[in-house]
């Protein structure tokens, strides 16, 4: 009995790893590598005007965390920008590339509440 108890423990750690990459991936495909587009969004220099979190700054670039921008919009904010951001054309960043640092930026949590952190709070 115990066994037979033992060889099914085995048989699912064997099969788990094999199921989890899968729904990954699935995910990825779906709507754009998250993990991917953090790396893009630091490597192409996407964050030295936005912010590390994306959370822009007042002389550099606008928040673009948690954009509402739909992804059409978005592209085209890369490949024709509105004002002063530099072009980013299609053999620097695909649409894909793009697709997957859209997903990044979408994702990225809401702060916390400034009046919860008691460091914050002035006057008290
Ligand atoms: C040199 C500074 C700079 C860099 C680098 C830069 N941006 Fe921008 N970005 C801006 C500025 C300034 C704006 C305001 C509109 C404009 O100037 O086109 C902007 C606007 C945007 C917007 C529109 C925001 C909105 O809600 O209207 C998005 C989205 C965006 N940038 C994404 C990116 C991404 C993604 C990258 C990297 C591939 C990037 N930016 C690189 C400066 C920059």
């Amino acid at each position: 009995m115990k066994h037979v108890s033992l060889i099914i423990a085995a048989a699912i750690a064997a099969i788990l790893p094999a199921i989890k990459p899968a729904t990954a991936q699935q995910a990825a495909s779906s709507a754009g590598n998250v993990e991917h587009g953090n790396a893009l969004y630091r490597a192409i220099g996407c964050y030295q005007c936005h912010g590390l979190a994306g959370q822009g700054a007042l002389m550099t670039g606008p928040r673009v965390s948690r954009t509402e921008l739909p992804l059409d919009t978005f592209l085209n904010q890369l490949r024709h920008p509105a004002n002063q951001m530099p072009p980013y054309e299609t053999a620097v960043v695909s649409d894909r590339d793009a697709a997957d640092i859209y997903s990044y930026l979408k994702q990225i949590p809401t702060p916390p509440d400034p009046n919860s952190i008691p460091l914050l709070k002035v006057g008290r």
